[in-house]
């Protein structure tokens, strides 16, 4: 087969050099320079003599896709409520986290009804048999095809609706330099499956790997050409992982899933309004509940800080799952407007179960849960917050206030602390719950930490 012929791009001032330099010729820099093919034909031939027309916006088809379930109800809440036919989704995720097993079951699922080829580029044959048996999938029209080589999975792939590619750093195009996993050979090979999706009409699902920082491996582009990412968390020695989408052409960006991996597979956990609070909150300082949006739903997220005093010279500031800027950023307010004082402690702040809060409506909750540790005061187990806090202290109105409140009703919750802005919108649920509007930090503590003695 006559090779495609191939150049590389500097990434960085679109220098092209006929081979790979470690230093860009034209900008100096290091590494930047990417294999990529010449256009193939049939794009060069579509110029010449162009086929689509423009169509006026009324004339355009209305046509319905009913969603697939993937038989995981979390999965299909990520994805939007079901995956989108003829879409392409990349699952990334740390190794061992579980992202064969999840669309080994997927597979399993979706071949009752439809033809599904999982493509196992990294496990043998008997691997994926074995992991069959211990996830008990047992439909026969799953078909496993260990294949590398794109060329040959392109063909195979005609037949079959449904396609998992397990994984796109291990597959590779034969007609391109250049190892499996390279930069040129993922954003070929993820190029070359978004057009089967699209022009041959199949749904897609590909597994990516992540680098040691946490991104997918592989060019940026990846990402933009998929439909869907999502990537798969979790801490290696905790059996509870997190599905978050970060892109989504159907769907919401926002939405999370939480999962639970067991000896028999992935399993859903739909009720998680214990996963990121603890039972015995209430009892010590520094911890409170806010109520955040994500995607389609409120989680309950609790927000834990501990100080201590600073040993040394410069003070330590550490949050896990709060931004660092944002945490400087409620100290300093709350040195300036609540005379509260951060200057000689060192503050950890933790959001628990692992979430990352970055919603600005998780501030309030932030900043009580500061008070309350810094006064060596319990906020009461039953008070919740939410609100966003700006640099002169005042608390101000977040979106969807009526849904967290909602929220905060079902889980039990007496007391919630809320921006004054928003009050009119949930003042009708003052029946079930005591709601507190506040305009600044400093009412907010008062409100929150009512026994709180000003030390
Ligand atoms: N017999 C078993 N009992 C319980 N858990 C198991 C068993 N076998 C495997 N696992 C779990 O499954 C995980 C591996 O899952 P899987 O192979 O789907 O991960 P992966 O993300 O595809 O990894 P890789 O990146 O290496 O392909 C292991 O980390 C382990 O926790
Ligand atoms: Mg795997």
């Amino acid at each position: 087969m006559a090779k495609i012929s191939s150049k590389f791009v500097c990434q960085e001032c679109g220098t092209v050099s006929p081979q790979w330099l470690g230093k860009c010729p034209g900008c100096g820099k290091f590494g930047t320079l990417v294999e990529e093919t010449d256009a193939p034909e049939e794009v060069v031939g579509s110029i010449a003599v162009p086929t689509s027309k423009p169509t006026a916006l009324k004339d355009i088809e209305n046509v319905k896709y009913a969603r697939i379930s993937t038989g995981i109800k979390e999965l299909d809440t990520v994805l939007g409520g079901g995956v989108v036919p003829y879409s392409i989704v990349l699952i990334g995720g740390d190794p061992g986290i579980g992202k064969s097993t999840i669309l080994t079951q997927v597979s399993g699922e979706i071949a009752k009804t439809q033809r599904v080829l999982y493509v196992s580029a990294e496990e043998s044959l008997s691997h994926v048999k074995l992991r069959c048996e211990r996830l008990s999938i047992t439909a026969e029209n799953l078909m496993v095809l260990n294949e590398c080589r794109l060329e040959h999975i392109e063909k195979v792939a005609e037949d079959y609706d449904f396609i998992v590619i397990d994984s796109i750093q291990a597959i590779y195009l034969s007609s391109l330099s250049g190892s499996a996993g390279s930069v040129g050979q993922v954003k070929e090979c993820a190029s070359r499956l978004m057009r089967l999706a699209k022009s041959k009409h199949k749904t897609v699902f590909v597994i990516g790997h992540v680098t040691k920082d946490g991104g997918l491996a592989g060019p940026k582009v990846l990402e933009h050409i998929v439909d869907t990412v999502l990537y798969f968390e979790g801490e290696p020695q905790d059996s509870l992982k997190l599905l978050r989408a970060v892109k989504n052409r159907f769907g919401s960006a926002q939405e999370v899933g939480v999962f639970e991996m067991t000896d028999v597979g992935i399993k859903e956990v739909s009720d998680f309004s214990g996963v990121f609070m603890s039972e015995n909150r209430g009892a010590q300082a520094g911890s409170v509940v806010t109520q955040s949006v994500s995607g389609n739903r409120v989680v309950p997220v609790e927000v834990q800080s501990l100080i201590s005093k600073t040993v040394f010279g410069m003070p330590r500031r550490m949050p896990i799952g709060v931004d660092y800027n944002r945490m400087v950023l409620i100290l300093a307010v709350l040195e300036r407007r609540a005379y509260l004082p951060f200057f000689n402690q060192d503050v950890y702040v933790n959001a628990m179960g692992g979430i990352k809060l970055t919603e600005p409506s998780s501030d309030l909750a932030v900043c009580l849960s500061l008070a309350s540790a810094v006064k060596n005061t319990p906020i009461e187990k039953t008070t919740t917050a939410f609100g966003e806090v700006g640099l002169t202290g005042e608390v101000r109105a977040v979106s969807f206030a009526e849904k967290r409140v909602q929220n905060a009703i079902k889980l039990g919750f007496k007391k919630v602390i809320i921006p004054k802005r928003n009050y009119e919108n949930v003042k009708k649920y003052a029946d079930k719950i005591t709601i507190v509007p506040v305009s600044f930090v400093s009412q907010a503590i008062k409100e929150g930490l009512p026994n709180a003695t000003n030390e």
